[in-house]
């Protein structure tokens, strides 16, 4: 799915990451942990193709993103969805319209305007909300949903666009740790049901080792581990956040 080589990427004269290299195969479920400033953003932004790297190589479904014409690229986008901290929806539309959005790399520009008055696939996102556990909110106004709710609804906007990968960002810094366990939750789960590939960044490490089985250690634009999360140690974990 993911194929990194020898990759780093500078902003100005400033390496936020260097010599990363690692494949991620069709299906796998990885976390990357690291404090703040590490790379991890930088590093999601790399798999998603909307940052290039500066030197090394980056194949996503095995294409060179840094080769591929405007329009490939944007074919690969729609296999790869990408869930942020920030949630990324927009606060005064109902959610069936935030879930709209889902397909709007599909759908012609006509399209995706007309379905911003009458919604055009009520039935696909009342599907994936019920897949993260909240059907009754489709015409709730998105800004009257939790901060949990909200997330679930940008994880069913990624389901709607159906892609291979699912990266998220930080998904749960954003909430409480009882939701943050919740979304992990449906997160991880949607992957082992549907095969989907995981790809996910967090700020602390506990979420990580309980929830997925490798997990890859960043700090300062390097990894400084990339192991099962069984053979973590107490050491590994000191090693990335020391400091
Ligand atoms: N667009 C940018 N311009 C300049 N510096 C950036 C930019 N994006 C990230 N950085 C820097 O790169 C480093 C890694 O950032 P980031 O990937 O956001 O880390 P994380 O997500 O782990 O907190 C940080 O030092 C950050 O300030
Ligand atoms: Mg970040």
């Amino acid at each position: 799915m993911f194929e990194l080589f020898q990759v780093s990427r500078k902003f100005g004269v400033f390496p936020a990451l260097e010599d990363i290299t690692f494949n991620i195969m069709a299906g796998e479920r990885v976390a990357v942990v690291g404090p703040s400033g590490a790379g991890k953003s930088t590093l999601i932004r790399l798999l998603n193709g909307t940052l290039f790297s500066t030197t090394g190589e980056v194949r996503v479904l095995g294409q060179r993103l840094d080769q591929l014409s405007p329009q490939a690229l944007r074919q690969v986008q729609s296999r790869v969805g990408t869930v942020y901290q920030q949630f990324h929806l927009v606060d005064n539309l109902r959610v069936v319209h935030n879930l709209n959005a889902g397909h709007l790399n599909r759908w012609s520009l006509t399209k995706s305007l007309v379905s911003l008055i009458r919604p055009m696939d009520v039935q696909g996102a009342f599907n994936a909300l019920e897949q993260v556990g909240i059907p009754e909110k489709l015409y709730e106004r998105t800004d009257r949903l939790s901060g949990g709710q909200q997330q679930r609804v940008a994880i069913a906007r990624v389901l709607i666009q159906d892609p291979e990968a699912i990266l998220a960002d930080e998904p749960i810094s954003n909430l409480d740790p009882e939701l943050s366990k919740e979304v992990i939750d449906i997160l991880v789960d949607l992957s082992v049901c549907s095969g989907k590939t995981l790809f996910c960044s967090l700020h602390a490490i506990e979420f990580a080792l309980s929830n997925f089985g490798r997990i890859i250690g960043l700090r300062r634009g390097r990894i400084l581990f990339d192991s099962a999360a069984e053979n973590v140690t107490d050491e590994m974990i000191k090693s990335v956040y020391r400091g």
